[in-house]
């Protein structure tokens, strides 16, 4: 493991997630009743920046829009406990962002986000671009507006990577994917990119037009399909309580362990380590586990394979 550090920059979301806990995902037209409610820090972008921050001393900062509002200080304090720097976070006139949660008794959730203050990064400002051009890793998904991602991958500078976890689904214009060092997707996401072909198969033909692709496969690990090697890293076995927040974990860490000079395989497997230990906590940005923690499961547990 080098200990040589360079700069993670997220460029993304940032959401209060207001969690249901539901007997089972809810069907079309369909009322349920819950067992709980909870409110917790999450949105996709601000998960990955804790990931990163939490898998052990890569500065990162996160990059992003809250709303002048309650929501934004309880993200604040999830995001700077963690130790991700905000000073290049704006304020919206925009409400911070909402997702709301159907959290299933096994563990599967179904996601509604309320843009509000993320669909306002329509355009980034010099400070933002600035804190950009000094990372190594530059990370971005796609709860912002495309442009806005494209821009930031655009802004990095030679040499830094450019990870791109396209998620929640979206066309991806070849503008984007040529940006592309390292694209993170799930199955999902994947088979919206290439239908109709395995995950090898499929990553495969997006290799094409991307430095790499990852593709998470939840309990079965991930995928690393690079130009050269195709190698499959195992999941740990664990106990499922929520499944949210997982994927971002994979990403904050892979793009942290990437940071500090590990290779791409190397990352995926810190990353499903660290993605397999939130799912058997609650909530997204709580459930992140610490750079220790990751270590010892490791050790514990053993390598993935
Ligand atoms: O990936 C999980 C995240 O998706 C949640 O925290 C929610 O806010 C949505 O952005």
């Amino acid at each position: 493991m080098s200990e040589e550090r360079s700069v993670v920059v997220v460029v993304g979301s940032a959401n209060v997630d207001v969690v249901a806990r539901v007997p089972r995902i809810p069907g079309p037209g369909e009322t349920l009743l819950a067992t709980s409610v909870a409110r917790g820090a999450g949105g996709k972008g601000a998960n990955q920046a804790v990931g990163a921050a939490r898998a052990g001393g890569a500065p990162t900062w996160f990059v992003g829009r809250l709303g002048d509002d309650g929501d934004a200080a309880l993200l604040r304090a999830s995001l700077l406990g963690a130790g991700v720097e905000l000073d290049a976070v704006e304020i919206s006139s925009e409400p911070t962002g909402t997702a709301l949660i159907s959290v299933s008794d096994d563990g599967e959730n179904a996601i509604v986000v309320v843009g509000g203050a993320n669909a306002d990064l329509t355009s980034l400002s010099p400070t933002q671009l600035e804190r950009i051009a000094t990372a190594g890793v530059v990370v971005a998904q796609l709860e912002v507006p495309l442009p806005t991602v494209l821009a930031a991958a655009q802004a990095r500078r030679p040499g830094a990577s450019f990870v791109l976890n396209a998620a929640p689904s979206a066309p991806l214009p070849d503008e984007l994917l040529r940006e592309v060092d390292v694209l993170v997707v799930n199955e999902h996401e994947l088979a919206d990119l290439v239908p109709g072909l395995e995950p090898e198969a499929a990553a495969q033909r997006v290799l094409g037009r991307v430095g790499a692709v990852v593709v998470t496969l939840g309990s079965r690990g991930c995928l690393v399909v690079e130009q050269e090697r195709t190698t499959q890293v195992a999941a740990l076995p664990v106990a499922v309580v929520d499944t949210t927040g997982a994927g971002d974990t994979f990403c904050g860490v892979l793009a942290a362990r990437l940071a500090a000079g590990d290779d791409l395989v190397e990352a995926a497997r810190w990353g499903s380590v660290a993605g397999a230990l939130a799912v058997e906590r609650p909530g997204a940005q709580d459930a992140v586990p610490t750079a220790a923690e990751v270590r010892e499961a490791r050790n514990v547990q053993g390598e993935p394979s």
